[in-house]
């Protein structure tokens, strides 16, 4: 293995966590390198369900030690929420890092998301986690970090710094009430004793660990078209998905990575506001939705769902330079007579394969739509690919060679084994 990275292909949601399990039994260390607890991955075991937003997906393998490294942003409030459940259903958490140039979501970033994405103009339907200000404290240079939580007077300082910036902003321009810094000080004390025990220097354990040729594990959150700089801008996350974010979140160097795996589902879905070209708002739509149980796993809300959207998923391949692909929740295409993949978009008379990061002139994209015979078996039972009907092979094998990537892993369901190794 060396070092893999699992990424998300499309605009998040794809099953990262059932992949990222399924291969972390491999894995010596298993990295979470983006994101926050906007993040939701699910996986299911042995009929539990563990639910994961900031600690890594592989933790459930004993041999894994689970990492959140620099890149990730970090609420403690979440953390603890998220730590102590796990802890009930018998996760065993001592096999936790954390890196201590993780950025911290703090209460006043949550506020300002929600304040932000209570305006109705320029609204980005965000996970209202913070993640945004965080992330802009960060390029802002005045953001708080877990090497400044676990000295107190240098936390004190770096909190009094930002809420001297960040309150006229919440008091002036959005009319809330304005966070007492001493007040968040307090509160934040005893959040340094729980993360004191997991704290580490990351990008050294993870430069060391690759030297010595050991297996690791990169966990991608939220997708490739929710990246800062390659998805649909503004409509996107404030994070870098992609796969070159995964070596800027540890510090792993980019000769490093061997495996690159997109996960992408069967067909495609997207929480939030934005441009979406293969959208069904009909009841082929619901029926997908109804069938994929597609319901955030953070938030809650009903996701939008379409038709696979080949043009994106061919993009994603080239920005991450996938070496393998995992199709996921291919059994919830069961049933249908015919199955639409797009493989081209129409924009003003002409047709392009290139997909079009630019969110306004996305919108004005139409699908051009290849047709497919669909199956009625269900195929949830199903273990190698001889057993799928011919029918779900051959889409499998136009995503293939439209995409360009091997397709290596096929999910026909949430369980573990509810997979097929190709
Ligand atoms: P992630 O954010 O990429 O990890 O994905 P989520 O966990 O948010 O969403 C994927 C959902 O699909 C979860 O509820 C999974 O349990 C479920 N799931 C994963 N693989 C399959 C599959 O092959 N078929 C079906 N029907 N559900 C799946
Ligand atoms: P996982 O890791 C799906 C979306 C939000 C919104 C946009 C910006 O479970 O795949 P943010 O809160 O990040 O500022 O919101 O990004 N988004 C996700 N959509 N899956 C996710 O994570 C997401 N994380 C963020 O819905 O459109
Ligand atoms: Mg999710």
């Amino acid at each position: 293995m060396s070092v893999s990275v699992v990424v998300g292909a499309q605009w998040g949601d794809e099953a990262k966590g059932k992949v990222v399990d399924l291969l972390a039994k491999d894995a010596r260390y298993v990295v979470r390198y983006a994101g926050g607890s906007n993040a939701g991955h699910t996986v299911c075991v042995n009929g539990a369900t563990y639910k994961f937003h900031l600690i890594p997906s592989g933790i459930l393998h004993p041999q894994a030690t689970a990492v959140i490294a620099d890149g990730v942003v970090m609420d403690l409030r979440a953390f603890v929420a998220e730590a102590d459940a796990l802890q009930v259903q018998g996760v065993d958490l001592s096999r936790l890092r954390i890196g201590l140039g993780v950025h911290l979501t703090m209460p006043y970033h949550r506020l300002l998301d929600e304040l932000e994405e209570s305006q109705l103009e320029g609204r980005i339907g965000t996970t209202k986690r913070g993640i945004g200000p965080t992330y802009a404290d960060k390029a802002w240079r005045i953001g708080v970090r877990v090497a400044d939580l676990l000295d107190r007077d240098r936390f004190a300082q770096r909190v009094w710094r930002v809420l001297q910036r960040r309150n006229p902003t919440i008091q002036r321009v959005y009319n809330a009430t304005p966070i007492n810094a001493d007040a968040l000080i307090a509160e934040f004390e005893p959040y340094a004793e729980r993360v004191r025990p997991y704290a580490c220097d990351v990008p050294h354990l993870l430069m060391d660990a690759a030297e010595r040729g050991e297996p690791i594990l990169l966990e991608g959150a939220q997708g490739t078209l929710l990246d800062l700089d390659y998805g649909t801008y503004p409509y996107v996350t404030s994070s870098h998905p992609v796969a070159a974010g995964a070596c800027l979140g540890t510090g792993i160097a980019p000769n490093r990575l061997r495996e690159i795996w997109g996960v992408a589902k069967a067909y495609t879905t997207r929480v939030g506001e934005g441009p979406f070209p293969t959208e069904l708002t009909d009841e082929t739509g619901d029926r997908i939705r109804n069938r994929g149980r597609e319901y955030g796993t953070t938030t809650g809300r009903a996701r939008r769902v379409g038709w696979l959207d080949l043009v994106a998923l061919r993009y994603a391949a080239r920005v991450n330079g996938f070496t393998a692909l995992a199709v996921t929740l291919l059994d919830v295409l069961s049933g249908f007579d015919a199955l639409k993949v797009c493989v081209a978009y129409r924009l003003d008379g002409t047709i392009t394969r290139d997909f079009i990061a630019d969110a306004p002139t996305l919108a004005r994209c139409e699908p051009v739509y290849e047709t497919l015979p669909g199956w009625r078996e269900e195929i949830g039972d199903c273990r190698t690919l001889d057993e799928l009907p011919p029918n779900a092979r051959a889409y499998l094998q136009f995503i293939e060679q439209y995409v360009g990537a091997p397709i290596r892993l096929v999910s026909v369901g949430a369980g573990r084994e509810q997979t097929i190794w190709v």
